[in-house]
């Protein structure tokens, strides 16, 4: 890659929420603000999805797989690592497979900069969908 396209797409993956709009995740931010902001809200650190939940140590946005990501963003968290959490609420019918990719998306490059792109996320999201839990 041409170092300057490197570095747009650095700053595109960086935590600029306006940077990520124009770099086409507006579809995924408008659902995260919707959707997650509500319990996820910004705290403004680096790498934190914003945390009520530490997301920042969370682990399923960084991984080399979206899989984890998907599952919870389906399915929920019905049991919270310590009582004070409380619960998360599955999305799989609020959202599509499509919505679901590019939410996924937009979370990977707005909270885990660092990472590559996760590739074919509405393939993975209906395989994932049909998977037994
Ligand atoms: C009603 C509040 C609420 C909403 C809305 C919500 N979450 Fe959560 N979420 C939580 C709580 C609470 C936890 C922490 C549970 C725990 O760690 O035990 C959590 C944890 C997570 C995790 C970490 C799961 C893991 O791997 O341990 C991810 C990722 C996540 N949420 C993504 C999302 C996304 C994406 C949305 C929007 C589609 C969303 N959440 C909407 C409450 C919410």
């Amino acid at each position: 890659m041409p170092r300057r396209c490197a570095r747009a797409a650095q700053r595109a993956a960086g935590t600029n929420a306006d940077a990520l709009t124009a770099a086409g995740f507006q579809n995924g931010r408008r659902m995260f603000e919707a959707a997650c902001a509500v319990c996820h809200a910004e705290s403004g650190g680096v790498g934190h999805l914003g945390v009520r939940p530490l997301m920042g140590l969370n682990t399923s946005v960084s991984q080399a797989s979206p899989e984890n990501l998907l599952r919870v963003m389906m399915h929920g968290i019905d049991q919270p690592a310590t009582e004070g959490l409380g619960y998360m609420p599955g999305f799989k019918d609020s959202f599509d497979d499509q919505q679901l990719a590019e939410l996924a998306g937009y979370i990977r490059a707005r909270y885990a900069p660092g990472q590559p792109a996760w590739h074919d996320l509405a393939a993975t999201a209906a395989r994932v969908r049909e998977a037994v839990h």
